[in-house]
């Protein structure tokens, strides 16, 4: 323990706190108004808890964008925005308060509270946004159950114009919350579902690629959090690299890092660690966490921690013995090249997929150089090279994305190529299976000589006016600074 507190203690994290201002949710829900139109109703809820097993749940987790339109992470939660109608721009019903439910799952903030994080004046009971979506359509009456004014016939007259008139638009986010053959429905889906069987005249829009196009760019305050969940993902990448040298199980190493997240001032990760050694780091999204250090071996730490619901998404791969050997340092370095030029292709006004063309070209060449392929062209890349170079991050670890808009400054991306060496997946591929016996041959005896390598390396990056800034240069990634690093830490 004395350890671990002396490796986290040293890293150094801004005293100021970053947050968001209830001010820039106020204008990112005037921005949506604007979109949607004074004929809409907007609403989005935030997801059901989750059971785990037996009467145990998952922790909750807000749905993104409830979280990036209110700030806003209680459970329980519905925005319902009605631009056509001033009073009722804006709704947000969360819990009330509750000492008795309090006692067993802690403080429900006042609305106050609620008020001030968001922005949203008008905050009313949770079980009520459905009387309230109800009286938008059917044109009832609706108050505050707290309101002692005279309460008029009609709450919302211009929505209900709209619905007469046959304009009324219904807005949800069909996000794809659920996977599976028959997934059942979301909220939203059912709400939708319910709507369009009572009420014909009735259209139903998808906010998501509204939400879509304003969360690709971020604020300064975004970066701000952003750049805080890498820094403390960066702490933890290098106390895994500390770690690594005397741990015998991935387990130990995961450990450091959860320890790391919670010491420096978050809760969890935004998505599940991978801590993989040896030919575990082939494996891309490899979870179990707990198999035994292969000395000899690379390790590989794919880390994300969330903070204030904003994920960072790094990756360091390192000698577990702390020295690389030279084909587990051809690999990385090739790796390393790749990112560089995969940096240097984003730019504003180019597109992600020059990103993309950039690290498998330089994969390619380098491959072809170990004598991995046999033709630098995509189909035998893709035989070492199986997952896309990058993506947004943000709320989500891979965020939402609009594949065919161009860079802008403020977007916020991770870049991650990578070589996996795989010899039974490869020699069974059709790719290789239609090379002629001497390729084969040629490919074959550099399998064996590389097989088990498994190097990604991946840094977040922000688009300024001029290209690619890297906001995750505070753990090492080349191969010489990345020993130098473990040998410090001996
Ligand atoms: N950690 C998941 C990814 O790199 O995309
Ligand atoms: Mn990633
Ligand atoms: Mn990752």
């Amino acid at each position: 323990m004395i350890v671990l507190i002396a490796l986290v203690a040293a890293v150094p994290l801004a005293a100021q706190k970053p947050a968001i201002d209830a001010s820039e949710y106020a204008a990112r829900r005037a921005r949506l108004a604007k979109e949607i139109g004074p004929n809409a109703i907007f609403v989005a809820f935030s997801p059901k808890l989750q059971i785990r097993s037996g009467d145990q749940e998952w922790p909750f987790r807000q749905s993104d964008d409830l979280l990036y339109l209110t700030g806003i992470a209680e459970e329980e939660t519905t925005l319902v925005m009605v631009p056509g109608d001033a009073d009722f721009a804006e709704v947000l019903f969360v819990r009330d308060r509750n000492p008795q439910q309090e006692v067993w799952t802690g403080r429900i903030p006042p609305r106050e509270e609620i008020t001030k994080i968001s922005g949203v004046k008008r905050i009313e009971s949770a079980g009520r946004w459905r009387g309230f979506v109800n009286a938008a359509i059917a044109g009832g009456a609706w108050m505050s159950l707290e309101s002692t004014e005279r309460i008029p016939p009609r709450a919302m007259p211009n929505f209900y114009a709209a619905m007469t008139a046959g304009n009324a638009e219904v807005w949800t986010v069909n996000e794809m919350r659920s996977f599976g053959p028959n997934p059942p429905l979301t909220d939203e889906q059912e709400f939708v579902k319910d709507l369009r069987e009572r009420f014909a005249s009735l259209r139903f829009r998808d906010a998501q690629p509204l939400l879509t196009t304003m969360r690709e760019v971020k604020s300064p305050a975004e970066i701000a959090l952003i750049q805080r969940a890498i820094d403390i993902t960066e702490a933890a990448q290098k106390a895994a690299m500390k770690r690594v040298l005397t741990a015998t199980s991935e387990n130990q190493v995961d450990a450091v890092v959860d320890f790391t997240y919670k010491d420096l001032g978050t809760c969890c990760w935004g998505f599940p660690s991978i801590v993989a050694s040896g030919a575990n780091a082939t494996t891309l999204h490899y979870m179990a966490n707990n198999a035994p250090v292969d000395r000899g071996g690379l390790f590989l730490t794919d880390l994300g921690a969330e903070y204030a619901g904003y994920s960072a998404d790094v990756t360091r791969t390192y000698p577990a013995s702390g020295k690389f050997t030279a084909d587990q340092r051809a690999i990385h370095s090739a790796v390393y090249e790749a990112q560089e030029a995969a940096i240097a292709a984003l730019k504003p006004g180019g597109h992600f997929r020059d990103a993309d063309h950039a690290a498998i070209a330089v994969v390619g060449r380098e491959l072809l150089r170990l004598g991995l392929i046999t033709k630098n062209e995509p189909r035998q890349v893709y035989l070492y090279f199986r997952h896309a170079p990058g993506h947004h991050i943000g709320l989500d670890t891979h965020d939402v994305t609009d594949r065919d808009r161009k860079i802008e400054p403020n977007m916020v991306f991770a870049v991650e190529p990578g070589i996996y060496v795989r010899k039974n997946d490869v020699v069974a591929s059709p790719v290789y299976l239609k090379l002629t016996k001497e390729e084969q041959a040629s490919i074959a005896k550099n399998l064996d000589r590389y097989e088990g390598i498994g190097v990604r390396i991946e840094d977040n990056v922000v688009i300024t006016e001029t290209g690619a800034k890297l906001l995750s240069s505070g753990s090492p990634r080349k191969a010489e600074d990345i020993e130098r690093f473990m040998a410090s830490a001996k």
